[in-house]
């Protein structure tokens, strides 16, 4: 990709975020905190609205105009849900509250019901807790025994240590696809096709890249996906476990209540079809069908392009983040064309505590998150109390990225002269 596309691709969103046009500190806000949550274009914000203002109703139980309305926006977004990551049936998309209770309905519905003693769960030492928890709550419950991939010296996944941990006692591999810390991108098709030759089940998190890139969930082969809306330019309170027809058929439900029955007597009921069996009670509406918005908006750009210029920032991100020599960059380094690895760095300084990098960087108007990420058993592999990080999404560009390297040269001089 070009810098004249580049140009076009950030001058045609940049005016979709009115949030990113405002000062912090007197400085324009540089926003580069969009691994822990994205911001929203007005096509969302008005999707929400639009919705509480003239379409508020619950939906499956009315027969009423403004039911049915609602009714349609929330499956419609289903529809789009299910396009944007090419699954087979709009049965295989079943809406969460967020990635984490797509995990957990995997965890309760199948894992619970179906592992045994002895039995193994492969993950990843890169693991956000959310992948990790459930987990060990799982093999507290039902005797399986967790293994844990580790890392290559360029801080990836090893995937030859992984194919060492497959064995006929592997029940399921859960990985991420991008690390939110190290940034890679974790070779997922292969993961899947080594864990189905032992019989294996397989869930991605892939909460870092459905916002970032293409993902074709029959491509990859997987058994489960789980992604965050708020991740992807959609509201907080929304998110989806697509998981395969048959495997979401033989699950039982995860929570009972209404809108997941079929028939209720006093002592039993029977159950609705998918994807409803797995949505118990009122479901987020507003935030569905805005998180069908978002993935209108996604696809009018194309997830192409958006990957494309995401690489190009990558790519001059680490360039100047190369003329800092105090900074020890986590994860692998990007390919010549800034691919390989996301848009998002992870780094510390010497003995700078990274929330005094972070604080010294809001009063420059520049938002980085400083802290674990969420990954406290990685920080502890990789020997970093926490870390400070950067992560950029299509609406950045190449001026805030230096606005960034300027505010981080003198936070790194002016702790450097304290600590000498
Ligand atoms: N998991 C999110 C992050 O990486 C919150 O910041």
């Amino acid at each position: 990709m070009t810098i004249i596309q580049e140009k076009t691709l950030s001058a045609l969103t940049r005016p979709d975020f009115p949030i990113l046009n405002q000062t912090i500190h007197d400085k324009p806000l540089v926003y580069l905190d969009n691994a822990a949550t994205s911001q929203k274009p007005i096509a969302v914000l008005d999707a929400i609205e639009h919705y509480y203002r003239y379409d508020n109703a619950n939906v499956h139980r009315g027969v009423h105009t403004l039911s049915s309305r609602a009714t349609d926006a929330y499956e419609g977004a289903r529809d789009k849900v299910a396009a944007f990551v090419n699954a087979a049936s709009r049965q295989e998309i079943v809406y969460t509250r967020n990635a984490s209770e797509a995990i957990n309905l995997v965890a309760y519905s199948w894992a619970l019901n179906t592992l045994k003693q002895g039995d193994e769960i492969v993950l990843s030492v890169m693991e956000h807790h959310s992948n990790l928890v459930p987990w060990q709550i799982i093999a507290g419950r039902t005797g399986a025994v967790l293994k844990h991939v580790e890392l290559t010296e360029t801080e990836e996944f090893d995937f030859e240590q992984f194919k060492s941990l497959l064995s006929d006692k592997t029940k399921l591999v859960s990985v991420v696809h991008v690390s939110n810390t190290l940034g890679c991108i974790n070779p997922v098709k292969e993961i899947c096709a080594e864990a189905h030759k032992v019989g294996a089940r397989v869930l991605i998190d892939a909460c870092q890249s459905v916002p970032h890139m293409p993902i074709d969930v029959q491509e990859i082969d997987c058994d489960w996906l789980v992604a965050s809306g708020h991740k992807m330019c959609a509201p907080t309170g929304i998110g989806f476990l697509y998981g395969k027809l048959d495997l979401l058929r033989s699950q039982p439900p995860f929570m009972g209540g209404g809108e997941m029955i079929a028939d209720v007597f006093l002592d039993h009921s029977t159950y609705a079809d998918l994807p409803h069996k797995f949505e118990a009670g009122t479901p987020a509406i507003g935030e569905a069908i805005a998180l069908g918005a978002a993935v209108d908006y996604l696809t009018n750009i194309g997830m192409d392009r958006i990957h494309a210029y995401e690489e190009e920032l990558t790519d001059y991100l680490f360039r100047q983040l190369a003329t800092i020599p105090e900074l020890r960059l986590y994860g692998p380094k990007p390919n010549a064309d800034g691919s390989g690895r996301a848009a998002l760095a992870s780094f510390t300084a010497g003995d700078v505590h990274p929330h005094d990098l972070s604080t010294i960087l809001d009063q420059a108007g520049v938002a980085i998150r400083a802290g674990h990420h969420c990954t406290q058993p990685l920080h502890r592999y990789l020997k970093a109390q926490s870390t400070a990080r950067a992560s950029l999404y299509f609406y950045n560009t190449r001026e805030e990225i230096d606005v960034f390297i300027v505010a981080l040269k003198d936070a790194v001089e002016f702790f450097g002269s304290i600590f000498g």
